[in-house]
């Protein structure tokens, strides 16, 4: 189930199964982007809605006309700083891209993920491989082999074990789709370092008035990323306390002591380092979620850098639901 023999990844996936593939952002759930059979079955592992458009992973930047039919100057700009690397681009589609993967759009998002097991994954196969974060639709991403078999069992065909993801969230996606470059998610490379390679960029906001099919740009769901357990969130700089008669958890950043009284608490960094609290983010909240806890309370990030993406998946995990 879980290993490190690529032919084996190979086989299954030229003969349309799927494979956890290890990214450095979080693992993904591969299949042959071109098949449709292989990519349908992708939707039911993880039980996603066909509204919500796959990621293709390239191999090299060289390969972004096997499913792309125009590339613009600003693509090979950001691409050739970026990639390999966790950012996704959604350009034009060819036309041997199939809808499902696209969900039904013009456009299709490509990134080519820096992971050498990917890469060679990639290379390998031949294939173009659409790839979802590898957990059940609206659970919390997995960033090792294990978190992968946690979630989806023997849906998966085979786990590549690449070690944990060390970016930790995941890419940031940026469409090309119309005259300025529009940001769909914040992820793996800091809005800063983007205005520096593009200058504006805008920002989609979800339109609160509609539900979660009809958003202007898909995947902007209000829940996601969401453990089972509610989840609360406070301010950088609140004290944090337990909440009375409840089993509480705490996922912190920073030196200050809390209040005593928790029953389990997960500091992700005392210097509250970004990059250091987004490549242990997702295992932490996996081991609140599992502590048989009331309620988790988390930290908001300073909103800068992977901060960014960070408090984005807080706040998609916090929304509604079960608390
Ligand atoms: O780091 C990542 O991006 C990971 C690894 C495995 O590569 N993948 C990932 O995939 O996070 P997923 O499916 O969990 O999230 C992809 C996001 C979704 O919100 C989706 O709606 C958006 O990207 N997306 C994908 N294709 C798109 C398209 N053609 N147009 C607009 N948004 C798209
Ligand atoms: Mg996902």
């Amino acid at each position: 189930m879980i290993g490190t023999d690529l032919s084996l990844a190979v086989g299954i996936l030229r003969s349309g199964g799927l494979v956890g593939m290890p990214t450095e952002t979080v693992y993904g759930l591969a299949a042959d982007a071109l098949n449709v059979d292989a990519v349908a079955r992708i939707f039911s592992a993880k039980g996603r809605p066909t509204f919500d458009p796959l990621i293709v992973h390239l191999w090299d930047v060289s390969e972004l006309s096997r499913v792309v039919c125009r590339v613009p100057e600003v693509a090979l700009r950001l691409a050739s700083t970026c990639w390999p690397g966790p950012l996704t681009l959604v350009l034009p589609k060819a036309e041997c891209v199939p809808d499902l993967v696209t969900a039904g759009l013009p456009g299709v998002g490509v990134r080519v993920p820096s992971h050498p097991m990917a890469r060679r994954l990639l290379r390998e196969s031949g294939c173009v491989l659409a790839a979802p974060s590898a957990n059940p639709f609206g659970g919390i991403s997995p960033t090792t082999a294990e978190h992968v078999v946690a979630g989806l069992g023997d849906r998966v065909d085979y786990v590549l074990d690449g070690g944990p993801s060390c970016v930790g969230v995941e890419s940031t996606v940026v469409s090309l789709m119309g005259d300025v470059p529009v940001l769909l998610r914040p992820g793996g490379v800091s809005p800063e370092r983007l205005r520096e390679l593009l200058g504006h960029v805008e920002v989609a906001r979800p339109d609160t008035s509609c539900d979660d099919a009809a958003q202007p740009a898909p995947g902007m769901l209000s829940r996601h990323y969401a453990p089972r357990t509610p989840l609360r969130l406070i301010s950088t700089t609140a004290l944090a306390e337990p909440c009375p008669g409840l089993r509480t958890g705490l996922l912190t950043w920073g030196p200050e002591s809390e209040i005593p009284g928790f029953d389990r608490i997960f500091r992700l960094c005392r210097e509250g380092n970004p990059e250091i609290c987004a490549a242990g983010f997702f295992a932490a909240l996996r081991d609140l979620d599992s502590a048989g806890l009331d309620v988790i309370i988390a930290r908001q990030f300073l909103d800068s850098g992977l901060g960014v993406a960070l408090n984005d998946r807080l706040r998609r995990g916090a929304t509604g639901g079960n608390d």
